[in-house]
């Protein structure tokens, strides 16, 4: 319930992402001016910016129902029709990981994604046969981690393409200091600042370093977290002082250790730290890659003299 309350409604409590919110809120104008649905929205970017949040929104300010389902979730054909033919006029159907839609499954969403129009096969073999079936327009909303992960065929048929981006530190304090209001705690300017600062450029980590700072600033008695006890927390946490943690350590580690500071492929580097591949690329090495704290080459990764600076380590000279 408290997860739920923390996204705001609204694409005006949305704090961020405002070339997102300029455009959608420009689209969905137009689209409830002409009484139509809204055209397809592709949302793609790194885990935790709001991808979830913003299609809420977008089912809230359309005036419609929102429906949520997920790319592994819909394993068979007969899953997502029976997902497409509940649906209501303009409704939002939101597939999360839209990139792992089985083959099958995505070939039946390309017909009703353009024109609103089920075909299907029913029986097998001789017998088989097919029906085609009129859906109410609705507008899909697809979120993936990176838009290049879709196939040609499924990314084509979104109207709208929208990244999330990490959040500037600015938009990060004043969401901290949002959801501390939501908490009903006091939080010190300084203190959501510095929760800001070490969230990696993500909500979902602001509000979960949020809700742990709370917890060690309520044992410690205190009337209103305090930038001291924030500090401690993160500590504790084990959150740098540029909001890394112990698995960008151990990758940045590896990196240096290892591989000579690089370059060294994807999988190796997953192997040596026992994560995968999926999962750093997707998680992991965004922020590190925007931070500056590695480069992608042809050949590989490859940490940066930030990297060695950061760990005190010194520079290779080359
Ligand atoms: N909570 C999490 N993300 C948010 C955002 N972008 N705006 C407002 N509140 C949020």
């Amino acid at each position: 319930i408290e997860e739920l309350s923390l996204r705001p409604h609204k694409l005006s409590q949305y704090i961020g992402q405002d070339k997102v919110k300029e455009n959608l809120s420009i689209f969905i104008q137009a689209a409830k001016m002409r009484n139509e649905s809204l055209d397809h929205v592709l949302l793609y970017g790194p885990p935790g910016l709001g991808k979830t949040t913003m299609a809420q929104i977008i089912a809230n300010e359309m005036g419609v129902q929102f429906k949520q389902t997920s790319g592994p979730a819909i394993e068979r054909t007969g899953d997502l029709a029976a997902i497409l033919s509940s649906l209501e006029a303009g409704d939002v159907l939101f597939i999360d990981e839209i990139h792992r839609l089985p083959k099958a499954v995505e070939e039946i969403l390309y017909p009703a994604m353009e024109d609103f129009c089920l075909d299907i096969v029913i029986g097998q073999g001789p017998s088989a046969r097919s029906v085609q079936l009129d859906l109410p327009p609705f507008t899909l909303v697809g979120a993936t981690t990176r838009a290049g992960l879709l196939t040609a065929p499924l990314r084509d048929r979104f109207g709208v393409l929208s990244r999330l981006e990490f959040y500037e530190v600015k938009d990060l304090t004043a969401i901290v200091e949002r959801t501390a209001d939501i908490f009903d705690v006091e939080i010190d300017g300084l203190a959501a600042n510095e929760v800001a600062r070490r969230s990696r450029g993500t909500p979902r980590i602001a509000n979960r370093l949020l809700k742990r700072v709370r917890d060690i600033s309520q044992v410690r008695g205190e009337s209103e977290i305090s930038l001291e006890t924030t500090r401690k927390a993160l500590e504790m946490l084990q959150v740098d002082d540029s909001g890394l943690d112990h698995i960008d350590h151990k990758l940045l580690l590896a990196m240096i250790d290892s591989f000579k500071g690089g370059p060294v492929g994807l999988d190796t580097l997953a192997a040596t730290v026992g994560e995968e591949s999926q999962t750093i690329e997707d998680v992991y090495e965004p922020y590190l890659l925007q931070q500056g704290f590695i480069q992608r080459t042809p050949r590989g990764r490859t940490v940066t003299p930030k990297t060695y600076e950061h760990f005190n380590r010194e520079v290779p000279q080359t």
